[in-house]
């Protein structure tokens, strides 16, 4: 039987990018100090004084409830936390998304809020499948989201939003960025993104350096219960089709993802950073939070959906 590189107890984990195998118990220590690591490096709780989780079900988001709220009881006593859960709407899917985040929120003895868009803001995201943002429904819900997770945290009081974003996900980002030369949104892929105007929450990714499968086998390994299906909405999407790429580029260049989320951390973001502008933030005339234009995107969306309602009825 193999042994743990560190203890020399049996191995039941292969950490890919380091080729070492570690125990159970040591797998959950290297998890946690990275996690901190992460933390300290980019001072992502400095001056922090109210936290909110996002959480969707998935094993990222829900790995991130359990590290981050033992952190921070553990290091950091003074900063608030919070879980907030946006339930989507999504026929087959969300109903069990918020039932697990209420379980874990539970076992986990965290404060969380549901906001349930179809009760609170009169939609849901299936609603988008008659309209002719169909074949762009991740995208539009990104949008839905991003707001929402930003438009909560404000109202909630917190001064941190955290989100289970790894490092497959950014990787992900990065590679399309790239490809396209999109300078304007590589610039915005970083660990922590912070602000000053107090309406747009400072984001933080403390997971953004360990992968899925890290994120997976913590959350098994701490007996945290996960939601273990995907959106039905996104299967078959371009961006599973760039993350299956990359898996196999990374088993051809062991060590692929970190070192591209290395070099564009410490290496191209501080030049990017002198070069591309922060966007001008004005407030969206309709709902008062920050907007790129006179109304936000989330709001133009929300416009949209409401003509093609009014159309077919
Ligand atoms: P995704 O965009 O689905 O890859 O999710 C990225 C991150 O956004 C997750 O790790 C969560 O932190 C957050 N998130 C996604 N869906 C929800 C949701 N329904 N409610 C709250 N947070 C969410
Ligand atoms: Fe948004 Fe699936 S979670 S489209
Ligand atoms: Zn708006």
């Amino acid at each position: 039987m193999t042994s743990c590189k560190l203890c020399g107890g049996p191995a039941a984990y292969f950490i890919e990018h380091s080729r070492i195998m570690l125990c159970q118990a040591c797998f959950i220590k290297y998890y946690e100090k990275k996690v901190y690591n992460t933390i300290m490096k980019h001072g992502m709780l400095r001056g922090a004084r109210k936290v909110a989780v996002a959480v969707s079900g998935g094993k990222d988001s829900m790995a991130l409830l359990k590290v981050v709220s033992k952190l921070i009881s553990e290091k950091f006593p003074e900063v608030e936390l919070i879980a907030i859960h946006i339930n989507l709407g999504i026929e087959g899917y969300s109903g069990e998304c918020q039932e697990i985040v209420e379980k874990v929120c539970g076992k986990l003895g965290v404060d969380y809020i549901i906001h349930d868009l179809s009760s609170m803001e009169g939609y849901r995201i299936s609603d988008l499948r008659s309209t002719p943002l169909r074949k762009r429904i991740c995208g539009a819900c990104g949008t839905v989201k991003r707001y929402m997770m930003n438009r909560l945290a404000y109202e909630l009081g917190a001064d941190r939003v955290a989100t289970g974003h790894n490092l497959d996900d950014v990787v992900e980002l990065l590679f399309e960025f790239y490809l396209k030369g999109s300078i304007e949104n590589l610039v915005r892929v970083r660990p922590i993104s912070r602000s000053d105007n107090p309406k747009l929450i400072t984001k933080i990714k403390p997971l953004i350096e360990l992968t899925e499968k890290e994120n997976l086998y913590y959350a098994l390994a701490r007996g945290i219960p996960i939601l273990d299906a995907s959106c039905p909405l996104v299967e078959g999407s371009r961006m599973l089709r760039r993350k299956k790429l990359i898996g196999l580029i990374e088993h051809e260049i062991s060590g692929f993802k970190h070192t591209l989320y290395k070099s564009h951390v410490k290496r191209i973001l501080p030049r990017l950073e002198k070069v591309v502008a922060e966007p001008m933030l004005v407030e969206c005339e309709v709902c008062g939070m920050p907007s790129l234009s006179s109304v936000c995107s989330y709001c133009r969306l929300i416009s949209r959906l409401a003509r093609s309602a009014e159309s077919s009825s």
